[in-house]
């Protein structure tokens, strides 16, 4: 079959990261008789050094006109960049919040799951961790906090700013639809994870999350308070299956999450609408404090890639292949920076590449 992939390499490891993902979908094209056709897409700060401005309406036409989108990260240095002095909408994540809802990218998927082999990596106690967990965040993507009105202001002579948490039903109903149909598949548990004992907007949420339960009357729902969330995974990550959470809420603990599977670089992510489309990145930022070192761990945009041909193509056989792969050279005992093991005494087990020569390895285990 014949895809077009609208491409993203955007700042920072972005640029380091993609190359590998795509040396990888090049290989799998190759092997499984696919043609991929790759557009680039300007976005973040790369758009605003030679457009100005980190979105444009060309750049949201070439996204809308490829099948998919793959994307490293954007974003730089808050301290030292040029970028981060204009005003916050010209900034490089105004660019990204853009292509979210330009597109409607409402649902957000976050896999956090324990590979057996990174143990070594995880913060965690072994008696916590025991056979590993599995858990997909479901952040909502196009409402909440990062969309509502937001103004700063002087009131009464001192300096006030607002934003706002919105949220209507229907924003709430099709994120509960997708968390409930993707947990029919799994271990059909929702936690979902609100701050009703506060917040209106949770409140809602939490109504609306429970009518949809209705309907699906085999699933476990449970909800959940956010702090007691942002707890619980440190505590028993165990317990938890798809977790279904607003769009603040959802970054925060996708953070977390990642970090209690052992790094941020091995987090894939999926943001999808009601089509087939979707824009796959890693969910790190950028690590501008790394960019150009060859050391960023490119698994997290590789298992994006991966979530790529399962969602967006229908490819589950050439997924699998995908991360199958990434799970052997893992089992090979080889190691990008961030997921060295934690304890000196164990890093002689394992060997430490950088990144072009993970992708390599990972290319020839498919
Ligand atoms: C993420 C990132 C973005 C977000 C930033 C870069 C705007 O942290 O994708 O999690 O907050 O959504
Ligand atoms: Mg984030």
């Amino acid at each position: 079959m014949n895809y077009n992939i609208g491409v993203i390499r955007g700042d920072g490891i972005g640029p380091e990261i993609v190359a590998e993902a795509v040396k990888v979908l090049d290989h799998i094209a190759a092997k499984y008789h696919h043609s991929f056709h790759y557009t680039e897409i300007l976005m973040g700060g790369c758009s605003i050094d030679v457009n100005g401005e980190p979105l444009t309406k060309e750049a949201i036409a070439a996204a809308k006109a490829s099948d998919a989108v793959l994307m490293g990260s954007i974003g730089g240095d808050a301290k030292t960049s040029p970028w981060y002095q204009l005003p916050p909408e010209k900034r490089p994540e105004a660019g990204l919040l853009g292509i979210r809802k330009a597109l409607n990218l409402f649902v957000n998927l976050r896999p956090a799951n324990l590979y057996q082999e990174l143990k070594e990596a995880c913060p965690l106690r072994d008696d916590i961790i025991g056979d590993g967990f599995d858990m997909m965040i479901m952040r909502e993507l196009t409402g909440g906090l990062y969309f509502g009105e937001r103004k700063t202001e002087e009131i009464d002579g001192k300096m006030t700013a607002v934003d706002t948490l919105i949220y209507n039903e229907d924003e709430i109903r099709r994120i509960a639809i997708r968390a409930f149909d993707t947990a029919a598949k799994r271990r059909k548990k929702v936690t979902s994870v609100d701050k009703a004992n506060v917040l209106d907007s949770s409140r809602l949420w939490r109504k609306v999350v429970e009518e949809v339960a209705k309907d699906y009357p085999d699933i476990t729902l449970e909800h959940m308070l956010v702090d007691n969330a942002a707890m619980q995974i440190v505590k028993n990550p165990r317990q938890f299956d798809v977790i279904l959470t607003e769009n603040m809420f959802g970054d925060i603990l996708s953070d977390e999450a990642s970090m209690v599977a052992g790094s941020l670089g091995m987090l894939a992510s999926a943001s999808l609408n009601d089509t087939k489309f979707g824009l796959y990145e890693p969910s790190g930022g950028s690590a501008p404090d790394i960019a150009g070192k060859g050391i960023a761990n490119p698994i997290a945009t590789i298992l994006s890639a991966a979530m790529m041909l399962r969602f967006s193509f229908d490819l589950d056989e050439e997924a699998d292949a995908v991360e199958n792969a990434v799970q052997q050279v893992l089992k090979d005992g080889y190691r990008t920076i961030d997921i060295m093991p934690q304890d000196n005494s164990k890093k002689n087990t394992v060997k430490q590449v950088g990144t072009a020569e993970m992708g390599d390895l990972i290319v020839e285990r498919i």
